[in-house]
């Protein structure tokens, strides 16, 4: 298996685009399931998870292909209603294909999803709301066997954690549903509101996308629709983490600023210079990084589990105290034990963490478990003095297209060996 070997202490400087949200091309290539048409979907990052969705598309039987950054879909035909768990066990966001396919076709069968192993990842959520709108879903050994025999019906659904799986699995669900669907306590994510633009574009009524209750009038078909997918904010908040980290200085464009405000304002309470020029999010990092007073992981639009091990990296390089605590998933420490070879001094207890920063880090041999947490491993590592090597880099490529020539091209000291 490839790993990561990285020379530390080197200063990031540079100017990047970010790649499109991974989490935003996931659910739209699922939704195009929807359309009995032809799909053009750009800024399309390259990565195993976007190759993956594309070969779940191929075995329903439609034509998926990427090419320079766009994927073109066409989804008139469905010939196959069934995803083994070859194709759904490395990946979570696979259950999002079950609302589309209930939706177009009125039954499918879907292996359990897999993915990040950030503590149980349960689908009640996503399966209630279908059954409120008259899908009969059941729950076998190895898979869910689920089908709508009166077609799915409109419902008020109150989701009881603002989950963004579950909101983009019934919004899908809902576009074709007859009558009207109300989703409430909804995710809030940018990326549920570039779904719906998506959906709208191919002729769905949604309304509120972004606000915490969507209300979506059923229509009887969709149909195609080109579409550009937003920056990842994720990807962006990792690139300036870096260049905060190595005492740098960066420009990103390609993102949208109100998407990663809650981001943003915790670089600048470690002390970086943020603003904006050009359409750039740039970025100067102070000669010390400052310890953040706290962090707290919420739904948006607050801060985002998926920033927490960026984060947490960066308090480890910083001055001071910082204290976190994780409110979404069960695991999102996942980078400690690493952290703490390098130098780190952290302690984590269920889902607080409090870092004594200051002391400097060191590289050392780790190993990625999850997608941020591997990024956060790298953001360590650029920081630390001396090489480091990190295993189970293909966990941080599922999310991060081209991660070391973009790092590279900043200036660090990355190779892929
Ligand atoms: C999405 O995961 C993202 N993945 C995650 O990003 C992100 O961390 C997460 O949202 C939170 O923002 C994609 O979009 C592909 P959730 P998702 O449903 O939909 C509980 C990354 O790094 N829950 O909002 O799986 C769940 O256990 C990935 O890019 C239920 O209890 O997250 C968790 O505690 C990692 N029942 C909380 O809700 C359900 O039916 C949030 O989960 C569904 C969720």
């Amino acid at each position: 298996m490839d790993r990561y070997e990285i020379v530390g202490g080197r200063r990031l400087e540079g100017k990047i685009r970010v790649q499109g949200a991974k989490n935003s091309v996931l659910p739209i290539l699922a939704a195009t399931v929807l359309t009995a048409g032809r799909c053009v979907i750009h800024n399309c990052p390259a990565l195993s998870d976007t190759a993956l969705t594309i070969r779940i598309l191929r075995t329903l039987g439609c034509s998926a292909e990427w090419r320079q950054g766009s994927i073109f879909a066409d989804s008139s035909v469905l010939s196959h209603l069934e995803l083994s768990s070859v194709l759904t066990g490395k990946m979570r966001s696979s259950i999002v294909f079950l609302g589309p396919l209930l939706a177009r076709c009125g039954r499918a069968k879907i292996a359990y999803p897999g993915g990040c192993r950030l503590g149980p990842r349960p689908i009640d959520l996503h399966l209630d709301g279908l059954r409120q709108m008259g899908a009969v879903v059941q729950e076998e050994e190895q898979h869910l066997l689920c089908h709508a025999p009166e077609g799915l019906q409109g419902a008020r659904i109150v989701l009881s954690f603002p989950s963004v799986g579950a909101t983009e699995n019934l919004m899908m669900a809902a576009v074709l549903a007859k009558r009207k669907t109300t989703l409430m306590n909804c995710a809030c994510e940018p990326e549920i509101v570039d779904l719906a633009d998506f959906l709208t574009r191919c002729g769905a009524k949604i309304y509120g996308a972004g606000e915490n209750t969507i209300e979506i009038e059923g229509v009887r078909a969709l149909h195609g629709c080109e579409h550009t997918v937003i920056g990842d904010r994720i990807a962006a908040a990792t690139y300036l983490a870096a260049a905060a980290i190595t005492g740098g200085e960066i420009a990103v464009s390609g993102i949208e600023p109100e998407n990663l405000m809650s981001m943003l304002a915790m670089l600048q309470k470690s002390g970086n210079e943020v603003f904006w020029e050009k359409n750039c999010c740039c970025l100067k990092a102070p000669p010390r990084l400052q310890a953040l007073p706290q962090v707290r992981t919420m739904p948006y639009p607050g801060f985002p589990t998926d920033g927490l091990p960026l984060f947490l990296s960066l308090a480890a390089a910083a001055q001071g105290t910082s204290i976190f605590v994780e409110n979404i998933f069960e695991n999102r420490y996942s980078s400690v034990p690493c952290l703490q070879r390098m130098g780190a001094s952290i302690r984590q207890e269920g889902k607080v963490a409090v870092v004594e920063g200051g002391s400097p880090l060191h590289g050392a041999d780790v190993c990625a478990e999850d997608l941020r947490g591997g990024a956060g491993l790298v953001l360590a590592a650029l920081a630390a003095q001396g090489i480091s090597h990190i295993e189970g880099i293909e966990w941080i490529e599922r999310g991060y297209e081209h991660f070391c020539e973009n790092l590279t091209a900043l200036g660090a000291g990355i190779w892929k060996k």
